[in-house]
């Protein structure tokens, strides 16, 4: 394969899954304009340009407090699928073919919306893009983690009709502080649900709260899990069961998890035998959907072809489809790679 960096046009051709994508970071400010006048929402900014310039955070924290706010205009059903479709949209012309993403339906119901209009809305919106593209998608519910464990537990009992539509909880929101211990009930649970689990761990907070994930959540994946490098146990456990990290780079600069790209720990994650993959976060707010993240860590490290492929590789492997299905996959993005020149 060529050694020389990808293009864009490439690395975005690449079939590629997305597992780690809030819904709720995929409101653009024109969306965000839009919604609040049509269901008027005071936001207190006047103009989209005024709303970027906001996005400008010091840490996790003060780009939370923004993000919040922002979901203060998704009220109606109708937002919620909108707010999906244009994020499939999107993902799918940057190469992405299967998507599981990630919902906060404490930040829509502690505002007096129902869970059941957020959900159909997005599920609505997922079944549009698997008939019309056969893009395929799964949901996650994640849990706000600065919140109690029993307000958790009540939001899972508000699930309970639509679990069907749901394949997984995660676990999000302020970290350090609020270790992964705090929630352990309502994981298992989740468990006795036959729900999935993932957690955000490892993004500000130690390399303890991803062991947590791991052995008290039993989480499947780990959420950013930047962090774990610090612990040679921890990294080793992590190698040997091929324990998939969702790392999101633009999202780490952002909020100075790292100073800069080529500063951060993306390539040492990669040497390590990690099985490291490529995801957008809250792209609305951090500067690019996931092929402009993919772009940009290859142009940061020098990345070749074959290694941008197994990033790419690594998207399917990590995700929740069933066997037959990652294989499909796999070689659709076999079939691809291999008819790029060398
Ligand atoms: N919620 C949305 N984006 C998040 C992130 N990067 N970390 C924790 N919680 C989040
Ligand atoms: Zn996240």
């Amino acid at each position: 394969m060529r050694n020389e960096i990808p293009t864009k046009e490439l690395i975005w051709s690449l079939p590629k899954a997305e597992l780690h994508l809030h819904l709720e970071g995929t409101l653009e400010p024109e969306m965000m304009m839009q919604m609040a006048k049509r269901n008027n929402v005071a936001l207190g900014y006047q103009s989209v340009a005024e709303l970027r310039e906001a996005y400008v955070f010091a840490d996790l924290q003060s780009f939370l407090d923004i993000y919040y706010a922002g979901c203060s205009v998704l009220v109606e059903e109708q937002d919620f699928y909108d707010l999906t479709i244009a994020y499939l949209e999107r993902a799918r012309s940057q190469g992405v073919c299967h998507a599981e993403v990630f919902f906060d339906p404490q930040s829509h119901t502690s505002r007096g919306v129902s869970f059941e209009t957020v959900v159909r809305g997005i599920h609505r919106a997922l079944e549009e893009y698997q008939a019309s593209f056969q893009m395929s998608s799964r949901l996650i519910l994640s849990f706000l983690r600065h919140l109690s464990e029993d307000d958790a537990l009540a939001t899972l009992e508000e699930a309970t009709p639509f679990l069907g539509w749901i394949t997984a909880v995660g676990l999000d929101s302020s970290e350090v502080g609020n270790p992964p211990s705090k929630f352990t009930r309502v994981f298992a649970r989740a468990r006795e649900r036959h729900l999935l689990a993932v957690a955000h761990a490892g993004e500000e907070g130690p390399p303890e709260y991803i062991w947590e994930a791991l052995d008290l959540l039993h989480a499947a994946r780990i959420d950013h899990g930047v962090r774990c490098l610090g612990d040679a146990a921890l990294v080793a456990r992590l190698v040997a069961r091929q324990t998939t990290l969702t790392v999101c780079p633009l999202s780490n600069v952002k909020l100075h998890v790292f100073p800069t790209l080529a500063g951060s720990n993306f390539a040492d994650l990669i040497d390590e035998g990690l099985r490291v993959t490529v995801n957008s976060d809250d792209p609305a707010y951090f500067g690019g959907y996931i092929g402009d993240n993919f772009l940009a860590v290859a142009e940061a490290f020098a990345l070749d072809t074959a290694q941008v492929v197994q990033l790419a590789r690594n998207s399917f492997l990590g995700s929740f489809l069933s066997e037959p299905d990652k294989e499909l996959r796999l070689h659709q993005l076999s079939s691809v790679a291999s008819s790029i020149s060398f």
